[in-house]
């Protein structure tokens, strides 16, 4: 006991010595920046605020002309999506050789998952739980990013979305605001690490806020929510972001209470600086000052003296603070010290960069040629994206399957590298990514036989997929008559033992501006499916989609279905480990399927409402419910099947009865009773029974990922404190109420196991 209070003393020192290092490196940045303002002008202090694109990759309307002028007259403070470090290093080399200040810029890029070593899209990501692996992608991406020139990557990308209509649903971490925010955390620590190697890049949390609950999923829609569930349901992973010190913030395109994200203070300065302490700066999303024209809310000056009167920092793309901020000071509509403050906050970021030391920090051309698209990221990203997978169906064990026979793979999905990356991959160099037919001929050898035929395109109708495609991307379609290529595809199926059906959404039919109102299988794939089935032959389903998809007959007719989302640049190989049975399927959703797009908005958090449905029916006249579905989903929160079979004892507490701020230990054992090692995401949820206002039926409040060997058992506990039970009440106070609380431990958010406690003040 004494030894300890010796340590405390220690610690303190220690401490105090921190955070004077701390202290003394904050005043000389200081330092450092007030000199550098002191020689600025107002124009290149506005000119810091510029953030053009390079041109090189547009997704929205207006571009910057003159580029090159415009940085040697001080008028930019960052480009982004410029690509090639030699590039990169040139329009540095303008920056601080030929402008007056020498002032170094930002390179920007939507570094999203993964750089040319891409990893899955986010939502896949998100379903392997695995946030050392998370953080470890993002830690690669920064690698093979800031090795390319890069400093600075608009990721993560952490709404939450509960309508799978939404395209962009693919770039973040799906439905639940508790494994956002670790995510979201995750990733923020490995881009930014601390700032001090080269590798470490800048990250930016986006899109704040609420851009996931677009009305009706469609892009860029409004959302309108009450403030409780804004707090409570879809802030979190922000501020999980800048809790973890994320160095800036992407303003969303859409209103939030009726004022765009861009121009709202209560967001961008009452919320996310006075409240969260946030001292980095805020970017606009794309043009997104100059939408705020076609919002209503004024004209260019307007708008402009707006989002920075709201605590926006850095234009992106629009131009609207380069143009129009001088006079809005003369005018009076905005102040001094509000220019002043914002390009501060962008120096400051360059400095933590350590730009100002070394402007070609991120310009190694050495490091360039050896450290992308490695074989060591290569084989991380194979095992990445196979633990992002979902098995959904495995009726009899058909999967695994074995590495002999005739296999008949069939699909638009089966021999394409371009599909393989997945949406905002801006950097992957297509023709590298592994298609499935070349996975699964890698991993036979000449163990089994492979036939491949097309089947079907994405769809009969082009414009499904032609609409989605951001960057000009071929598609390949064939020109066949969809009857030529089914029958070339039964052919095939019926020289084969087993068939595998990679079918699903194009690429670019999820992500940004590819919002679906049907979100089922492409209709002329369905057809395929439905007549390889009719062969009677087994048929495995390995489904692309950057979204939960209603995939209800598939489930009921095909016996095994694997969801591969989209896996990236190892994505057939990936894909070929798991169906072969070389690593386990471990991956749980972190997205609710829906049955039919009906229940959409469906998530397993909902409210109980005062006419739940009993338990165990499907409808009852007067109760919450639909006359022609049940309430239930497809495939629940969390689901996701193993080769591995597990099962989970009663849930033991250390007590029923806990006082004020103890901790509670809940505890479930967790038994492997198959011959298969396996991973299993253990997963705790809450239920506060009583509170000021109505509460979930159930909330993630912690998981667990743990290794079981096939035949052993595991006990797996989770310490719970009152902050677990802490929510934001009627005044937007965040703190726990006493009462009774269902714990439940399981494998899904469905099938739990429970047990009440009570917990007082
Ligand atoms: C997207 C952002 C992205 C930006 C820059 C916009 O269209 O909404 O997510 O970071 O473009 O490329």
């Amino acid at each position: 006991m004494k030894r300890i209070f010796w340590l405390i003393p220690c610690f303190l020192v220690l401490f105090s010595v921190h955070s004077f290092a701390q202290q003394n490196d904050k005043s000389k940045m200081d330092l450092f920046i007030n000199n550098l303002m002191n020689k600025m002008t107002l124009d290149e202090k506005i000119g810091q605020l510029n953030l053009p694109g390079s041109g090189d990759i547009v997704t929205g309307q207006a571009k910057s002309s003159d580029i090159g002028k415009k940085i040697k007259a001080g008028q930019v403070g960052g480009l982004f999506n410029i690509k090639g470090v030699e590039k990169i290093r040139e329009v540095q080399r303008v920056a601080v050789e030929e402008s007056r200040l020498k002032i170094p810029l930002l390179f920007g890029m939507d570094v999203i998952h993964g750089y040319e070593t891409t990893f899955p899209i986010p939502l896949a990501l998100s379903c392997s739980w695995n946030l050392k692996m998370i953080e470890q992608t993002a830690r690669v991406a920064a690698i093979e990013a800031s090795a390319s020139g890069i400093n600075w990557t608009f990721s993560p990308m952490v709404d939450i979305c509960r309508d799978p209509r939404w395209g962009r649903i693919a770039e973040g971490s799906g439905e639940d605001a508790y494994l956002g925010s670790q995510i979201a955390a995750a990733m923020v620590k490995g881009y930014q690490g601390d700032y001090s190697l080269n590798s470490n890049i800048m990250a930016c949390v986006k899109h704040y806020a609420l851009y996931g609950a677009a009305e009706a999923g469609r892009d860029y829609n409004t959302t309108d929510m009450s403030r409780i569930r804004m707090f409570n349901e879809y802030l979190p992973p922000y501020k999980a972001a800048v809790d973890a010190g994320v160095g800036s913030v992407m303003a969303s395109f859409n209103e939030v209470d009726g004022i765009p994200a861009t121009g709202n203070k209560f967001l961008m300065t009452d919320v996310l600086r006075n409240q969260w302490g946030f001292k980095g700066f805020v970017v606009t999303d794309y043009t997104g000052i100059n939408e705020m024209i076609d919002h209503g809310m004024g004209d260019l000056q307007q708008v402009s003296a707006l989002a920075l009167n709201a605590g926006i920092d850095m234009d992106m793309v629009g131009e609207g603070f380069l143009l129009t901020l001088k006079k809005s000071l003369q005018q009076g509509k905005v102040k001094l010290s509000q220019i002043n403050n914002a390009c501060r906050l962008i120096l400051e970021a360059k400095y933590k960069l350590g730009l100002f030391d070394n402007p070609y920090k991120y310009c190694d051309l050495q490091r360039s040629k050896t450290e992308v698209y490695t074989p060591a990221h290569k084989k991380f990203a194979r095992e990445a994206a196979a633990e992002s997978f979902v098995l959904l169906k495995n009726k009899d064990g058909l999967l695994p399957l074995k590495k002999t026979g005739k296999i008949a793979l069939i699909g638009p999905l089966a021999n394409s590298k371009e599909n393989m990356p997945g949406t905002w991959s801006v950097a992957t160099i297509l023709k590298n990514s592994i298609s499935v037919k070349e996975g699964l001929e890698n991993a036979v050898g000449n163990g089994a036989q492979i036939l491949y035929a097309k089947g079907s395109n994405i769809e009969a109708d082009s414009n499904l997929e032609k609409r989605g495609t951001m960057f000009g991307r071929e598609i390949g379609r064939d020109n066949r008559t969809e009857k030529e290529l089914l029958d070339e595809a039964l052919e095939i199926a019926s020289q084969s033992d087993v068939i595998i059906a990679a079918l699903g959404e194009a690429s670019e039919m999820s992500g940004e501006s590819s919002s679906r109102s049907h979100i089922d299988m492409p209709h002329t794939q369905l057809k395929l499916l439905k007549a390889l089935v009719k062969t009677g032959k087994p048929v495995v389903l390995v489904l692309f989609t950057g979204r939960p998809l209603t995939i209800t007959w598939e489930n009921k007719n095909v016996p095994a279905i694997l969801n591969v989302w989209f896996g990236g640049s190892e994505a057939g190989n990936a894909i070929a480990d798991v169906l072969f049975g070389d690593v386990n399927p471990s991956g749980k959703l972190s997205t609710t399927f829906p049955q039919n797009i009906g229940q959409v908005p469906l998530y397993y958090n909902h409210k109980n409402t005062g006419r739940p449905l009993p338990e165990g029916k499907w409808f009852e006249k007067f109760r919450s419910n639909y006359l022609d579905v049940s309430n239930d989903p497809l495939y629940p929160f969390g689901f996701g099947l193993s080769y591995s079979d597990f099962e989970y004892s009663d849930i033991t507490v250390s007590s029923k009865k806990v006082k004020g701020n103890a901790t509670l230990t809940a505890s479930v054992t967790v038994t492997n009773k198959s011959k298969t090692d396996g991973k299993e995401v253990v997963q705790l949820y809450i239920r506060d029974i009583v509170g000021s206002v109505t509460r979930p039926v159930k909330e993630l409040k912690g998981f667990k990922k743990v290794t079981i060997k096939a035949g052993e058992s595991q006990k797996v506990s989770f310490q719970i404190t009152p902050s677990d039970l802490k929510f934001y009440n009627y005044n937007l106070k965040y703190d726990w109420e006493a009462g009774d609380f269902n714990i439940m431990i399981g494998g899904n958010s469905r099938d739990v196991k429970s047990v009440m406690i009570n917990w007082v003040k």
